[in-house]
C-alpha cells in the first residue's frame, strides 16, 4: 500500500502509480524571503526532490491570534511546491503553541514530576491530556485540512511532530484526571487496581480513585507498578492524541493518508511504537546517529526495528541529518560517504523516502548549527553535491520501492513493556540497559555476517529458525505460552538474564525465576548475582561476563551447560545452558557477554538452528547484508561497514548501484554500498 500511497504525485500514462522512492526534508518557508524560495525549488529540482514536509512549526504564522489566520504564504509555498514537481507531507502545524496561546492559557503547560511547570519559548510545551490544548489544536487541524483538502501537492498528512520529544511525561493535574479515567478503564474497580498494584506493601491501599495520582517526586520509590502504568498511560495519552488529530483529518479528508514521525532510537523509550503502528495509514521514523563504537550498528537496528514496527513493509525515513546535529555535546561532521552510506542502510532496510532535517540550514534559532541539505555555505559545497549525488542514486533504485523484507533467519525481540519495567527502579541493579542489550545481540550477528530481523511482540515468531529475546523480564502467561510453543514446534529461542521474570502488573513469577520460562528453559534460579560496574566473571568457555549473574540449577535431564562460571560467586555453577525441545531449543544466558562474547557464542546456537550467513567468510564481518522482494524483483544491499574497500565475491545479480570488478566480484567502496537486483520475480 505504502508504494502507491509514496507514489501519489506521480502516475503513468495509464494513471498507475509509477515506482520511485521519495527524497526531500523538512521545509521551513517562514524563516526565509520569497526570493530564497525560488532558489529553493531551483535546487530542490537540481538535487531531485520530490517531497517535503511542510508547516511543522508555523501554527504562529498560520494562527497569529486567537481569530486571526494567515494562509496566504502557505498557499503559495503549496502552489510554488506544486509547480515544481515536489509533493507535500503537510504537517497539521500543532507541534508548538503559539506565545498568545499559552499567555491566554497558560493551563496547557507540561508539569514535570517535581511540580515545576515548563514554561513556552522552546516548542512541544504542551499537555498531551490538556482538553484546552486539544480544543485550539483541534480547530487548527481543522482549519489546515479544511483548506488543503483539494490542493494536488498534498500527499500525507504529518501529524503535529515527534509526538512526545519533549511532554511523554507530565504530572500536571490533567494528566492525574486523565490517568484515573486510564486506570478505570484498565481495572474497572479499587479492588483489582489495588492488587495490581499489590498496594498491601508501605500501606498504599486505596479507598477512592480520587486518591490515585501520577508517580510525582516521592519520599522514596514510588509503586513499581504506578510506574509502569503511568508509562502505559503516557504512550497511550499520546497515541489518543494522534487519533484525535486523524480523526478530524480522516472526516474532512478521507483519502489522504496520514502518518507522524516516530523516533526509534535508544533515548526516546518513552512511547510504544509497536503498540501505535497501526494507527498510522504508513510508518515514518527520524533517526540520528550518536556517535560511539556501536554508531553505525545502532542506526541499522534502528532501521530494522522501524521495518518490525511496520511489518516488515515500506516505511518513510522522515528526518535524518545529513551532517552533524546541534543537541549533543560535541556535533561531529559526517565523513565522505557517510551521508550516503547512512541513508542507503534505512533504505536496505525498507525506507521508501528518505528525507532529512531540514531542507535548508536556519541562519537564527536554537538549530542553526545543525547540518541540512543546504549548508550555509550554499549550494556550492560537497555537501549539496554529495546530497545531489544521493538524489541520483534514489532515482537509480525506483524499482526497489514497494519491495518488502525477506524474512531472515534470526529474528530479535523488541519489547517495550520489558523496556519499560526492567528498567524501573529498586531493581537488583540500577546499571541495565535493555536496548544495549538488544543492541549487542543484532552487533554480535552484523559480525558474523548473518541477517537478522528485529521484530516487535505479536510478530509472528514461526518466520525465524532462532528467536533472540534478550533481558524479556516482562512475561505474561500468554507470551510464555507462546514462546514455549515456538521452541516446542522447532524454534531455536534464545532468552538472557532478567527475563521471564514478572507478569503483566510487575509481580514476580514465584517458585524460582525465571519464572514464566523455567520449565521451558529447565534451569531454577536461586538467587540473581548483579555485579557492581567494572567488575567481570570469567566463563569456561574463554568469556568474561558483567553486569549479571545467576545462581542456576540445572531442573530437566536434557538441559546442557555450554558454559560455566569459572570465577565469581557461582563458580562451578552453569552460566550458560541449553534445553532441547521438541525439534528446537531453549537456551538461556545468565550475564552480560557484550558483543563480542556474544559473537564467540552465537555459532554454537546457530548451527543447530540451521542458521548460516550468506556472505563468504572473507568479508563476514565487513558488510551487512539486507534483502527486500517485491514487484520489481529480490534486491540485495551490500552495505560497507569499514571505511577500506572490500570486494565480494560470488554474488551474482544486475549492479543498480555500485560496481563490479572484471571477475564479476562487487567491489564495495570504503563506507560504500552496492545495490543488485538477484531475481526479477
Ligand atoms: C527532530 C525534530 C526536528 C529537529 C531535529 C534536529 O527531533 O523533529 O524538528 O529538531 O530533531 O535533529
Amino acid at each position: 500500500m505504502i508504494s502507491t500511497l509514496l507514489s501519489r504525485p506521480q502516475r503513468g500514462p495509464d494513471g498507475a502509480p509509477v515506482p520511485r522512492l521519495l527524497f526531500g526534508a523538512d521545509y521551513n518557508p517562514e524563516q526565509w524571503s520569497r526570493k530564497v524560495w525560488e532558489e529553493d525549488v531551483r535546487l530542490m529540482r537540481a538535487a531531485g526532490v520530490n517531497v517535503v514536509s511542510l508547516a511543522i512549526f508555523s501554527w504562529a504564522h498560520l494562527q497569529p491570534g486567537p481569530d486571526a489566520w494567515d494562509f496566504a504564504w502557505l498557499d503559495e509555498v503549496m502552489d510554488l511546491l506544486y509547480e515544481n514537481g515536489v509533493g507535500v507531507d503537510l504537517a497539521t502545524a500543532t507541534a508548538s503553541p503559539p506565545p498568545w496561546l499559552t499567555t491566554a492559557h497558560p493551563e496547557i503547560l507540561p508539569v514535570t514530576d517535581r511540580g515545576e511547570t515548563l514554561s513556552p519559548g522552546a516548542r512541544q510545551h504542551w499537555r498531551p491530556t490538556s482538553p484546552v490544548f486539544r480544543e485550539h489544536a483541534l480547530r487548527l487541524v481543522r482549519e489546515m485540512a479544511t483548506r488543503y483538502a483539494d490542493h494536488p501537492a498534498l500527499f500525507a498528512w504529518h501529524v503535529n511532530n515527534e509526538l512526545g520529544c519533549h511532554n511523554v511525561y507530565d504530572y500536571s493535574d490533567d494528566a492525574a484526571r486523565a490517568f484515573r479515567d486510564w486506570l478505570r478503564a484498565r481495572y474497572t474497580t479499587l479492588d483489582t487496581l489495588n492488587h495490581a498494584w499489590g498496594t498491601a506493601f508501605w500501606s498504599q491501599r486505596y479507598g477512592d480513585w480520587e486518591q490515585i495520582l501520577p508517580p510525582r517526586l516521592a519520599a522514596s520509590h514510588p509503586n513499581p507498578t504506578q510506574q509502569l502504568d503511568f508509562k502505559r498511560f503516557s504512550s497511550d495519552s499520546l497515541k489518543d492524541y494522534l487519533r484525535a488529530e486523524r480523526a478530524v483529518l480522516r472526516e474532512v479528508t478521507p483519502d489522504v493518508p496520514v502518518t507522524t514521525n516516530f523516533m526509534v532510537m535508544p533515548g526516546t523509550k518513552g512511547m510504544n511504537y509497536a503498540d501505535w503502528a497501526d494507527e498510522v495509514d504508513f510508518v515514518a521514523n527520524d533517526h540520528y546517529v550518536v556517535p560511539g563504537p556501536q554508531a553505525r550498528d545502532e542506526l541499522s537496528f534502528s532501521a530494522n526495528l522501524t521495518s518490525g514496527i511496520a511489518g516488515g513493509r515500506p516505511w518513510f525515513l522522515m528526518e535524518h541529518s545529513t551532517s552533524a546535529v546541534n543537541w549533543q555535546p560535541v556535533n561531529l561532521a559526517k565523513r565522505p560517504g557517510e551521508l550516503a552510506r547512512d541513508s542507503l542502510t534505512h533504505v536496505a532496510h525498507g525506507a521508501d523516502a528518505v528525507c532529512f532535517f531540514q531542507w535548508r540550514q536556519s541562519a537564527a534559532g536554537a538549530e542553526k548549527y545543525h547540518s541540512a541539505m543546504v549548508p550555509h555555505a550554499g549550494a556550492d559545497s560537497d555537501l549539496f553535491r554529495a546530497v545531489t549525488a544521493l538524489g541520483d542514486t534514489l532515482k537509480t533504485l525506483a524499482p526497489v520501492a514497494g519491495s518488502e523484507r525477506e524474512p531472515a533467519g534470526v529474528g530479535i525481540l523488541f519489547d517495550w513493556e520489558s523496556w519499560w519495567a526492567s528498567e524501573q527502579d529498586s531493581h537488583p541493579t540500577s546499571l541495565l540497559d535493555y536496548h544495549r542489550e538488544a543492541l549487542d545481540w543484532y552487533s554480535a550477528l552484523l559480525s558474523l555476517g548473518v541477517r537478522a530481523d528485529v521484530v516487535t511482540t505479536g510478530a509472528d515468531l514461526s518466520r525465524h529458525r532462532m528467536l533472540i529475546a534478550p533481558v524479556l523480564h516482562l512475561v505474561p502467561a500468554g507470551l510464555a505460552k507462546d514462546l514455549t510453543r515456538y521452541a516446542e514446534q522447532g524454534g531455536h529461542l534464545v532468552t538472557t538474564y532478567f527475563s521471564g521474570v514478572v507478569d503483566e502488573n510487575d509481580h514476580v513469577w514465584l517458585g524460582g525465576y525465571p519464572g514464566a520460562l523455567r520449565d521451558l528453559l529447565g534451569i531454577r534460579v536461586e538467587e540473581f548475582g548483579p555485579l557492581p560496574a567494572g567488575q567481570e566473571v570469567e566463563l569456561d568457555d574463554a568469556s568474561t561476563g558483567g553486569l549479571w549473574t545467576d545462581h542456576i540449577t540445572v531442573t530437566a535431564p536434557s538441559t546442557e551447560v555450554l558454559a560455566h562460571y569459572r570465577t565469581g560467586a557461582y563458580a562451578g555453577r552453569p552460566a550458560v545452558t541449553r534445553r532441547p525441545t521438541g525439534g528446537g531449543s531453549a537456551t538461556y544466558v545468565s550475564t552480560r557477554l557484550g558483543a563480542d562474547g556474544l559473537a564467540s557464542l552465537l555459532p554454537r546456537l546457530l548451527e543447530p538452528a540451521g542458521v548460516m550467513s550468506e556472505l563468504p567468510a572473507e568479508v563476514r564481518g565487513s558488510v551487512e547484508t539486507t534483502v527486500r522482494r517485491g514487484p520489481g524483483g529480490r534486491f540485495l544491499f551490500l552495505v560497507n561497514r569499514t571505511d577500506r574497500a572490500v570486494t565480494v565475491p560470488g554474488v551474482t545479480g544486475e549492479v543498480l548501484v555500485g560496481g563490479t570488478d572484471a571477475d564479476g566480484a562487487v567491489l564495495l567502496a570504503p563506507r560504500g554500498v552496492t545495490v543488485l537486483r538477484t531475481s526479477t520475480d
